[in-house]
């Protein structure tokens, strides 16, 4: 089956975590935005959603759902969005839409964090997709040096030739060449550096649930 009809896929069966009445948290990239069409069909009215990116609140108010300011809302129950990377225990490599910020806000809000992805995310060891670290463009060159101790080559996104700007007004940087064993630890450290705002790694936001696409149907990974 094609990519794009496993995304669609698990993004349908996404919406039977959505409560009515409920305030939904609502992640960024392709499959969410399946998964953001399908909330624009549900009949049972929802109370609206918290958004991780500017795209996907816009997505969001054409289909008539209310947005709410992340920080006017208490926790939520339900945080769904996709991942470049799934690991066997729900830990995630995400970012590669330039949300990963907002995504772990979200997700740190959330009480339940449901991965909508097909099968190709799912890896044994994060690390093949490159890590997106959103940074504070002066401390480039040092972070880019202390990645390339860890044997990882920092890149600096780029779109038309030009610095990829967050929806935070930052950059991104796109480490090929690392294999994260210990994502915890990995994220923890990284996070700490001077000029990083967020890795994209996601090991204390991990997945609870993951919803993967595949070709025999829909299969639930729940982590404990
Ligand atoms: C955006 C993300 C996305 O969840 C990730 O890139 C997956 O995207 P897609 O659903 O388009 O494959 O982290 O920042």
């Amino acid at each position: 089956m094609m990519q794009d009809a496993l995304k669609a896929m698990v993004a349908r069966a996404a919406l039977a975590y959505v409560r009515p009445g409920e305030i939904v948290g609502v992640g960024t990239g392709s499959t969410v935005d399946k998964f953001i069409d399908a909330l624009g069909l549900l009949g049972a009215p929802l109370a609206g959603a918290v958004s991780s990116s500017n795209a996907s609140s816009e997505r969001l108010r054409a289909h008539g759902i209310r947005v709410f300011d992340c920080a006017e809302v208490g926790e939520l129950g339900v945080y769904i969005d996709g991942a470049d990377e799934i690991d066997p225990n729900g830990c995630m490599v995400k970012g590669g839409g330039g949300a990963l910020t907002r995504e772990k806000i979200v997700a740190a809000q959330s009480r339940q964090f449901i991965c909508i992805a097909d099968e190709s995310k799912q890896v044994p060891v994060l690390g093949r997709f490159p890590i997106p670290v959103e940074i504070i463009p002066m401390a480039r060159g040092r972070i880019t040096r202390q990645f390339a101790k860890m044997g990882g080559r920092a890149q600096l996104r780029c779109v038309d030739g030009e610095p990829f700007v967050t929806d935070n007004g930052q950059n991104i940087l796109d480490v090929h060449g690392l294999q994260i064993e210990e994502p915890l630890a990995f994220e923890a450290d990284v996070s700490q550096w001077p000029g990083v705002v967020c890795v994209g790694v996601f090991a204390r936001q991990r997945a609870h649930c993951c919803l993967l696409g595949t070709a025999s149907g829909v299969r639930t990974l729940a982590f404990d």
